[in-house]
This record gives C-alpha cells, sequence and structure tokens, in this order.
C-alpha cells in the first residue's frame, strides 16, 4: 500500500519589527531564507542604531539573500515619549559591528522601501488579512505601540504577536532590572502590555540560555556573506566579553524567532504572566517589568528556558543555508 503523503503545510505569513542590529540581522537571515515563512514584510525601527542604519542594513541583507522583494517599511525614528538612545558600543557605529553595509551594488537588485510608515502597514496587513499574520517584534515596541494608538486591534486581528525583550528573574542588560528593547521605550512596552498586544514574550531569562560562540561560526560554509556574518559577530563577542565575561554573545533575536515559530519544541519552559512597564521618570526603574495581577489586563505567554544545545544546531543549520544561498 502507498504510504499517505504527509500534508504540506503552508508557510506562515510573517511581518518582522527590526532595529538591525547584529542579531536582528541573523534574525532576518533566517526569516528570509527558511521555507516554512513567508515574509509578509519587515518593518522598521530606532534602537540599536538610527532609523537610516536600520532601514539600510534591513534592506541590503534582504537583497544579499536575493530577497529584494520583501516589503520593507520605514517605521518611528524615536520612542513614543524619551530621547533615542542608540547602543554603537554593542552593535558597531552602522549597527554591524565591523562590518558597513553602505555603498551601491547594482548586482543585488533594489529593495521595495513602501512609502507607507511601519505602524499604519502593520495595520493595513491586519485589517486585510484579519487573523492572519504573525508578528515578531526584535527591537524596541514604539512601531506597534503607535499601531494600537491608531485603533490597530494587534490582540485580536493578528495570529500572534512575538517580542523579544524584558527580563524577569535575570539581571538586565542595560539597568539592574531593564533590558535594552524594553529600556529604549517604555512607553510603547506598557501600551502594548496593557491592551493585549503581545501574546509572547521572549526575555533575556530564555535568550541567554545560549552563548554562540566563533568557534560554533566556524560551521558556516565558506561564502562573502559568511564572512560578513563572521565580522560582525565578532564584534558582538567583543562586547560580551567585557560586559558579560563570557566569551561569546547572546543571539537573543534568532533564538526568538525559532523558539516562537520554527521549532517552539525547543522551548522547555513558559509561564503566564500578567505584566506591566515601569514608565517612571527614574532612568535606574523605566523599562522594567513587574506583576499586575490585580490589573484585569491579559496574561502573556513567557519563555523562560530552552534547550541550548538543540537551539544551537537548529540556528547554525538554518544561518549555514542562509549564507550558503545564491547571491553570497
Ligand atoms: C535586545 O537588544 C538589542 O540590542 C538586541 O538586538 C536584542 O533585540 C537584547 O536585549
Ligand atoms: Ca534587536
Amino acid at each position: 500500500m502507498d504510504a499517505e503523503p504527509v500534508a504540506q503545510q503552508e508557510p506562515r505569513p510573517l511581518i518582522l519589527d527590526v532595529d538591525t542590529g547584529i542579531d536582528d540581522m541573523i534574525a532576518l537571515l533566517i526569516a528570509a531564507t527558511s521555507p516554512e515563512i513567508n515574509l509578509r514584510g519587515v518593518t522598521c525601527v530606532a534602537g540599536n542604531v538610527e532609523i537610516h542604519h536600520v532601514a539600510r542594513n534591513t534592506g541590503k541583507i534582504l537583497r544579499m539573500v536575493g530577497r529584494g522583494d520583501v516589503p520593507v517599511s520605514i517605521g518611528a525614528a524615536r520612542p513614543l515619549q524619551r530621547r533615542l538612545r542608540t547602543a554603537p558600543d554593542t552593535h558597531g557605529p552602522t549597527g554591524t559591528g565591523y562590518v558597513e553595509l553602505r555603498g551601491e551594488d547594482r548586482q543585488l537588485g533594489t529593495t521595495e522601501y513602501t512609502a507607507i510608515p511601519a505602524s499604519r502597514y502593520l495595520g493595513a496587513h491586519v485589517n486585510r488579512h484579519p487573523g492572519e499574520v504573525s508578528i515578531v517584534a526584535l527591537g524596541p515596541l514604539t512601531n506597534l505601540a503607535a499601531a494600537v494608538q491608531h485603533g490597530v486591534d494587534l490582540a485580536g486581528g493578528t495570529r500572534e504577536v512575538v517580542w523579544m525583550g524584558g527580563t524577569l528573574e535575570e539581571r538586565g542588560n542595560t539597568t539592574e532590572t531593564g533590558e535594552w528593547n524594553a529600556c529604549v521605550d517604555p512607553e510603547a512596552v506598557e501600551a502594548c502590555l496593557a491592551t493585549g498586544a503581545v501574546h509572547t514574550m521572549f526575555p533575556l531569562d530564555a535568550t541567554q540560555d545560549i552563548v554562540f560562540t566563533m568557534e560554533d561560526l566556524r560551521a558556516l560554509p565558506d561564502t562573502h556573506l559568511a564572512g560578513i556574518v563572521r565580522d560582525a559577530v565578532r564584534f558582538y563577542v567583543a562586547f560580551h566579553q567585557k560586559a558579560d565575561g563570557i566569551d561569546g554573545a547572546y543571539l537573543h533575536d534568532p533564538v526568538t524567532l525559532i523558539g516562537a515559530l520554527l521549532r517552539p519544541d525547543l522551548v522547555t519552559e513558559t509561564v503566564n504572566e500578567q505584566l506591566a512597564c515601569d514608565t517612571s521618570s527614574d532612568p535606574y526603574l523605566a523599562g522594567s517589568l513587574y506583576r499586575a495581577e490585580n490589573d484585569d489586563r491579559a496574561s502573556l505567554s513567557v519563555a523562560t528556558a530552552i534547550d541550548a544545545e538543540g537551539m544551537k544546531a537548529e540556528l547554525i543549520a538554518r544561518l549555514s543555508r542562509a549564507v550558503g544561498a545564491p547571491n553570497s
């Protein structure tokens, strides 16, 4: 008897929100080349670097893997209420470590930059395809909060909204209790948490379970693009050596993408929490998350532990495919 054909799942429609950024870059490469994902668009937000660097890096990274067809929408140039802070010490002067993705390269074609700003771009997708799209946000939540403020139903109108950000028990990487994406725009985090606009969160408690070393990246194929990735990550490793005393780097953003969408089986522990974000003027407190149990806000699923070996193997395999692709 013939075996039943295995039902092929439709690639999952995804919008990635990024502040590219070294680890955002790796998430983009994986999202753009994973067959399980239908990358409908990428929205840019200021964070690790200013918005013009984010937009340029994002477009060029997509073109380098032959994905100039993916629409890129430019979003918030600054947080909702605060002054923008960037992280050149962590991500390099233009966001990609020792590499600068400047300059034209006609062979790579052009990027489809859409004239529609990010918050409206998100709104258009949600309204046109209710319940269909997943949004994975890998930077400050400014674009998502702006969408919510414009009446976009992120809570009910998406398949899922995932955010890399915050910390529960792990020491913060920006303040004692604050994670970078949360600290850049605490008001945006609070606007999203209060309206249930984030369903799933990957805080430092999960993403810092895996340390990627330069030795791990030796497994990548010997291509021009692999060289770019290695040069970017080398900068990130040097930063982590100084800041955290580890001989490697945390790749928060691609770990979140893989754990949330591609290999949820690698998430070994989750908790459900009702969370709020401190928005006080005290810079040591703003951006810290706390439990808001007496509030009637929705609870979200928070990943708190990941199978480190499995995640490392999965990420390196997917990144190898990305940097081994045509044009790389
Ligand atoms: C987060 O902050 C950024 O520096 C990284 O890209 C990641 O999204 C980690 O705290
Ligand atoms: Ca990021």
